[in-house]
């Protein structure tokens, strides 16, 4: 049997001021296709799990929006955190719930704000990984192709044996520029696509290895105290959790970790730019949004979500965003500034 994670809580502070804390990505229709993220990954997922088996771990804060756009999901699998503290907690809520269904269980975890094309790929990618996961004590990963040295992945060096589910060397979370470059020349590492598959045990078997005090924790919860006043109990132990993530917490200490190559197309929408790239876009590589006229420009993000006509004229590789506070214009491709703008703006407002 298998159950779906969607992990749904993080903040998405990069597409700021387009994701903002009470409304992150994941809830966001970024593609302008009528979907947000977390309802294009909720049914990217109906082929591999029943309704029934899929959970969406969010904060408290987010969880009418998640009933809200994801309509059909059991109201008791909708898990809500009364803190953050990154994804090892919000994997071991779930691990230890489903367990309590079903001590057999395969869970695949998967984040809510990913865009993935190549769905059918992308399905039999993670049935090989959900076999592969079965009565096992591996911890799968889906690797990418990477083709720059992004520090903020996880990097994925494996065996290269020809088998499907290969056996990983070494899992580095978000190294330094340095080593990531020299990862990306030694065509040896795949990325970490975010999207994990394991087994009950073999979860619950790491949790209790690398991170002893969380283990602990939810499996108490695991308790008839639990089960009569379950949200009290998390209430309660969560905030004292650690903040970490599985990458670090777990992923890079297990010698038991597994790669897939993922053969499908997969964006973690990081950046503008990235998002500018998966986007339709107009004769002259713009894509827009909203209101606008524009003369003589290439290569633009035009964002507006106010009743205002933006025109643009003789603009090439800029982002402009109109919201109602803020409106924000600077080059689409400069992340390291645009964090830093980011950073000033949130001490302002
Ligand atoms: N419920 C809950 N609670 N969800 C969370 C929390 C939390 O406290 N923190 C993060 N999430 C969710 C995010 O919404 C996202 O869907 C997912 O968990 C991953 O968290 P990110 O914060 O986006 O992680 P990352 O992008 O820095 O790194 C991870 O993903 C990369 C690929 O995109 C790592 O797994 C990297 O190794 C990987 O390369
Ligand atoms: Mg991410």
């Amino acid at each position: 049997e298998v159950f779906v994670v969607i992990m749904a809580g993080g903040v998405g502070s990069r597409f700021w001021p387009y994701s903002r804390n009470s409304r992150p990505k994941q809830f966001i229709d970024v593609l302008g296709n009528g979907k947000s993220l977390l309802q294009m990954t909720y049914q990217r997922f109906l082929p591999t799990a029943s309704k029934d088996n899929i959970l969406v771990v969010t904060n408290d804060s987010y969880s009418d929006l998640v009933k809200e756009q994801l309509p059909d999901i059991n109201p008791e699998h909708i898990l809500t955190e009364p803190a953050r503290r990154n994804t090892a907690p919000c994997i071991a809520y779930a691990a230890y719930k489903i367990r309590k269904k079903n001590p057999n269980a395969v869970m695949v975890v998967t984040p809510a704000d990913h865009v993935i094309f190549q769905e059918e790929n992308f399905t039999n990618v993670i049935k090989t990984a959900t076999n592969a996961a079965q009565g096992s004590d591996k911890l799968l990963t889906v690797g990418i192709t990477p083709n720059r040295p992004e520090t903020g992945y996880g990097y994925i060096q494996y065996i290269n044996d020809k088998s499907e589910v290969k056996k990983v060397k070494t899992f580095t979370e978000k190294p330094e520029l340095a080593l990531a470059k020299k990862f990306l020349e030694s065509g040896d590492f795949v990325w970490n696509a975010g999207i994990f598959v394991w087994s009950i045990s073999a979860i619950v078997q790491s949790f209790e290895n690398s991170l002893p005090d969380i283990a602990e924790a939810f499996a108490e919860g695991n308790s008839k105290y639990y089960e009569l006043d379950e949200k009290t109990y998390i209430d309660q132990i969560y905030p004292q959790c650690e903040n970490i993530s599985i990458d670090y917490g777990i992923l890079e200490k297990s010698s038991e970790v597994y790669v897939v190559q993922g053969t499908f197309d997969w964006s973690d929408l990081g950046s503008w730019n990235s998002l500018h790239e998966i986007r339709e876009k107009d004769e002259n590589d713009n894509v827009v949004d909203g209101q606008v006229i524009l003369g003589d420009c290439r290569d633009n993000i035009v964002k507006s979500e106010t009743k205002r006509l933006i025109v643009l004229d003789n603009l090439e590789g800029y982002l402009v965003g109109d919201f109602s506070d803020v409106l924000i214009v600077c080059k689409k491709d400069q992340d390291a500034q645009f964090r830093e703008y980011v950073a000033q703006a949130k001490k302002l407002k």
